[in-house]
């Protein structure tokens, strides 16, 4: 007796919450509402849904699963209704005609229902799979540990975390990996598509409004999964060609004295051995291209804005944002941190 009520009591101090018991029922009501309530704070921007396409082969798959749910709503509802019926019904035994029609009945509309969705879904992925493979513009997109690098081979462009495509405008993607298998996906204009190590996969993209889309990895890679992330932005063809042009100039030269520090600190920190500018002597590839890095709208594969405070943290320690990502940190002084910063934000 004694036992139980100091335990009540330790209960009580460690949660002080609890003082008052729920029936069981009340708990799961509260974890009902607590989720829901959660499923609000999510950041609209980052989490993406595929029940908002904008773009024709998200509609294809988000039209697909509507059908998926009515029709599989539809005979959960025919399914309690019978038996319903029979739980209620006469507690006689039924005729082996009338056991024979209930069987065959069961078999045939399951048949139907399974036919009918297996349609839908062939239609859905010949439409997918259409051959948008004759479009001239072509991306490549290679996943690694936990970025991704973008190319574009013919304008020769290379650049990280943000594709930009032109608006209304099928583009013609090239998915590989680096290393283990990623997943690309960007909900709102189209489904997933692995990444392969040693194999290039075919893809397409097409977005119906000009905007930014958000996209991920959807395929557990190691620790840093979660924060592969990328921003896909469409754009009037006329400003896409613009963006084009200007990435393919090489970097401009500094534009002050502490940016010119700032490019000297770059080459002599290490920093040029991971990373490419174009135009500098920095070539190197493991890092993603920071020739026009300033001009991008995120940092660390979309996990961050690109500002100057997140881009400081970044450059100092980036383990205290993304912890086992391979960039090293780096140590400065509060003036080569300053002049690091200027060089960067020169890199337009
Ligand atoms: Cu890359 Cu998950």
């Amino acid at each position: 007796m004694m036992k139980k009520r100091r335990e009540a009591r330790l209960e009580k101090e460690m949660w002080p919450g609890n003082s008052h018991k729920l029936t069981p029922f009340g708990r799961w009501l509260g974890v009902l509402i607590l989720l829901l309530g959660l499923s609000g704070c999510a950041d609209a921007a980052v989490t993406p849904s595929a029940l908002d396409p904008q773009g024709p082969a998200a509609a294809q798959i988000a039209n697909l699963w509507w059908w998926m749910l009515s029709l599989g709503t539809l005979t959960y509802l025919l399914v309690m209704g019978v038996l319903l019926v029979a739980l209620g019904g006469r507690s006689s035994p039924i005729s082996e005609n009338q056991r024979r029609w209930l069987v065959g009945s069961g078999m045939f509309f399951t048949a139907v229902i399974l036919l009918v969705v297996f349609g839908f879904t062939l239609n859905t992925l010949n439409a997918l799979n259409l051959d948008k493979a004759s479009t001239p513009l072509v991306i490549e997109v290679e996943g690694v540990q936990w970025w991704w690098r973008v190319r574009y081979p013919d304008q020769q462009i290379e650049t990280a975390n943000e594709i930009h495509i032109p608006v209304d405008t099928p583009v013609q993607l090239k998915l590989t990996s680096g290393d283990v298998i990623h997943s690309f996906w960007v909900p709102e204009l189209h489904g997933k598509k692995d990444l392969i190590p040693g194999k290039t996969n075919s893809w397409w993209l097409e977005a119906e409004e000009a905007g930014e889309y958000w996209g991920l990895c959807a395929e557990f890679c190691g620790t840093q999964h979660a924060k592969m992330l990328f921003v896909v932005i469409a754009e009037p063809e006329a400003e896409f060609n613009e963006w084009l042009t200007q990435q393919q100039q090489p970097a401009q030269t500094p534009p002050s004295e502490l940016a010119r520090f700032g490019q000297q600190l770059f080459m002599e920190k290490s920093c040029s051995e991971c990373h490419a500018v174009k135009g500098t002597e920095a070539v190197g590839d493991l890092g993603p291209d920071l020739t026009h890095f300033a001009s991008r709208m995120t940092l660390g594969s979309a996990i961050a804005p690109n500002d100057r405070a997140q881009l400081a943290a970044w450059i100092l320690n980036p383990h205290t944002i993304k912890p086992g990502n391979l960039m090293p940190a780096t140590e400065l002084t509060e003036n080569e941190l300053e002049a690091l910063l200027a060089y960067m934000e020169s890199l337009e």
